[in-house]
């Protein structure tokens, strides 16, 4: 079973249980300032998990690209990726425990589908605490579809709990399913869930049924959701009996890549040269898993529909740092380019990804920018290392503190490996304790960066938000009217304090323009009007003036919001809402600032006060 099989095999078996098909959403997320990427398949339906209802229906099933950068540095052993693909399925206020259990397992184990031997399955079910009680109702549907109580594993909330720690929100139970590679279990005490390595994760059911009030008090949600999320390249890894998610097809022409790129430094073009072969060599496999995942991440991030160039901040930094480090492990190897195993990303993957083929050109340019800049980046480096030269050899011991050789890493760039290298030409070494510790801490802050990202999508739907997210329309609008039909939405960011709101215009707008788009919203805000929501599809939506920013292929539904009334409106635009119900409500809109984002985009940023 491959990628491709099983991601159409998911989509298919859910929509024969009624579902719709829905689109994954972009890597970076919209109107959430919490996050920096899209970590999860139930990310871009938070709303629709708080209860705004969702224009497809009440039962949905997608593919998510996902990234997570928590455990960015592990990456390079067997296990790890930053980019993951996720299945999903959803029940908004339809299906509960039982629908959901008795759909994964019918799923898993029907030979029409993934065929698993029904005894390779075990299960673990939410323990109860002082919050919540004992998840009987799941534990009773696996009993009834036959798992043996050997199989029922009951876990405490840290590994059976989906939803915001600490936080408020929606959060429920979740019941994850195992597969048993069949080894030795560890002890009387092993079963699924255990960390062993008998039993492998490949399926998560949420069930959302608690909301968690600020008085940290657990109340039964009136509308109880399901999420669930498989993760494909480790489904593909067990179904298949592979140890890595590398060694399965899914890596197999990015590897060869990767393996055919090594050594064209060396021995230039045309020369004949044995290519290596991954699996024989602990260092150089590692070097290359760390090229594979960083460059697939990089290619997807720049070929999202919402993409991002690489810099020193935010998303932007973390795509830097991808492919900075690709770039680094790739001089180890002798290849000089990364583009050829961009190039096998974009034809592996840009079959489900349209989008990815599409961008296939600024991909290349982009990726090609950034190791030049990287380059650069190198030789300043060496540039520096050698005016601290003089100072470093007055010292006795021969020895590079570790804190000068993170500014070297932290403010240019500049790789510990380098820097140790060119020490060690002087007969030097460095300080690699001091340096850890100083890496450490700043590990552990991208570290806190990533792990919020889970939580952040659950709570950022602060009343502020949403009236700033009613204003980006009033703007988008109020900017097409003074400037043209040019404009358009190039993204947006919203935190409770101030919008920012990206848009395509060539030139800086005049103080006049400011003025009259500033004018146009708070009269619209004045006059108090009114905003509702309808249903229909994207045809509809886009004859009646509906401006659509992405395009919704799947989705036969969409939901228009529309500012003001009759065929009198002011805006409609396809959108997932939420907004405000009334515009008086919002107070009034000031323009802070007006610059230049990139080339041929501008961006505003504007309060409400
Ligand atoms: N949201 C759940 C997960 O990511 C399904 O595991």
């Amino acid at each position: 079973m491959n990628a491709d099989e099983l991601r159409s095999k998911y989509i298919e078996f859910f929509v024969s249980h009624g579902h719709a098909r829905i689109e994954g959403k972009s890597l970076i997320p919209e109107n959430d300032p919490t996050v920096l990427f899209t970590t999860a398949g139930m990310h871009p339906l938070v709303p629709y998990l708080l209860g705004e209802p969702h224009p497809a229906g009440n039962r949905l099933v997608d593919y998510q690209k996902c990234i997570r950068t928590g455990d960015i540095d592990s990456v390079g052993d067997p296990s790890h990726l930053t980019f993951f693909e996720m299945l999903g399925n959803w029940s908004l206020g339809d299906y509960f425990k039982e629908g959901a259990i008795k759909m994964s397992w019918e799923f898993l184990t029907s030979p029409k589908w993934l065929g698993i031997p029904a005894e390779k399955i075990g299960v673990t079910v939410f323990a109860g605490d002082e919050n919540a009680p004992r998840d009987d109702e799941s534990a009773d549907v696996w009993r009834a579809l036959g798992i043996p109580e050997n199989r029922i594993s009951y876990r405490p909330k840290e590994d059976n709990w989906w939803g915001p720690a600490g936080t408020t929100g929606p959060c429920g139970p979740d019941s994850e399913m195992f597969y048993d590679i069949g080894k030795e279990s560890c002890g009387p005490d092993c079963g699924p869930g255990c960390s062993c390595g008998k039993w492998l994760e490949i399926w998560n059911d949420v069930f959302m049924q608690y909301n968690k009030n600020a008085q940290g008090v657990y109340e039964p949600l009136a509308r109880k959701c399901v999420d669930t999320g498989m993760g494909i390249e480790r489904t593909v890894t067990i179904l298949n009996g592979k140890k890595s998610v590398y060694d399965t097809e899914v890596f197999a022409s990015i590897i060869a890549a990767v393996t055919a790129a090594m050594g064209t430094a060396a021995s230039g073009q045309g020369g004949s040269r044995d290519v290596y072969t991954y699996g024989t060599k602990t260092d150089t496999d590692r070097s290359i898993r760390i090229i594979c995942d960083h460059v697939r991440s990089a290619a997807f991030i720049l070929g999202d529909p919402r993409a991002i160039s690489p810099s020193n901040v935010g998303a932007g930094y973390v795509l830097r740092r991808l492919i900075r480090r690709a770039v680094r492990h790739g001089r180890k190897l002798g290849i000089e380019s990364l583009l050829p195993i961009a190039a096998a990303v974009v034809d592996k993957f840009g079959g489900p990804y349209p989008e990815l083929a599409a961008a296939r050109a600024s991909i290349m340019d982009e990726l090609a920018r950034e190791e030049g800049k990287f380059l650069e980046t190198l030789q300043k480096g060496e540039h520096e290392f050698e005016k601290l030269l003089p100072n470093l050899l007055k010292d006795s011991r021969k020895c590079m503190s570790g804190r000068l050789a993170f500014k070297l890493y932290d403010t240019y760039g500049f790789p510990i490996e380098l820097t140790e290298e060119l020490a060690a030409e002087k007969g030097m070494t460095v300080n690699r304790e001091e340096f850890d510790e100083a890496f450490k801490k700043h590990q552990e802050l991208s570290r806190a960066q990533g792990g919020q990202a889970f939580k952040g999508g659950l709570v950022d739907q602060g009343e502020m938000a949403v009236k700033y997210h009613t204003a980006t329309h009033l703007l988008h609008k109020a900017l097409r009217m003074v400037l043209g039909d040019h404009v358009g939405q190039k993204g947006s960011n919203i935190t409770a304090d101030r919008m920012r709101f990206d848009f395509s215009h060539g030139e800086p707008m005049t103080a006049d323009q400011i003025k009259q788009v500033q004018a146009i919203v708070n009269e619209q805000i004045t006059k108090d009007l009114p905003v509702t929501m309808e249903v229909s599809t994207l045809e509809a939506a886009k004859a009646a003036g509906a401006i659509a920013l992405f395009g919704e292929k799947y989705e036969s539904q969409v939901k228009v919001y529309t500012v003001g009334e009759g065929s009198n409106f002011f805006s409609k635009e396809v959108c997932g809402g939420p907004h405000v119900e009334r515009t008086g409500t919002m107070g009034r809109f000031t323009i802070q600032k007006e610059q230049s984002s990139s080339a041929g985009v501008r961006r505003i940023r504007a309060v409400l006060e």
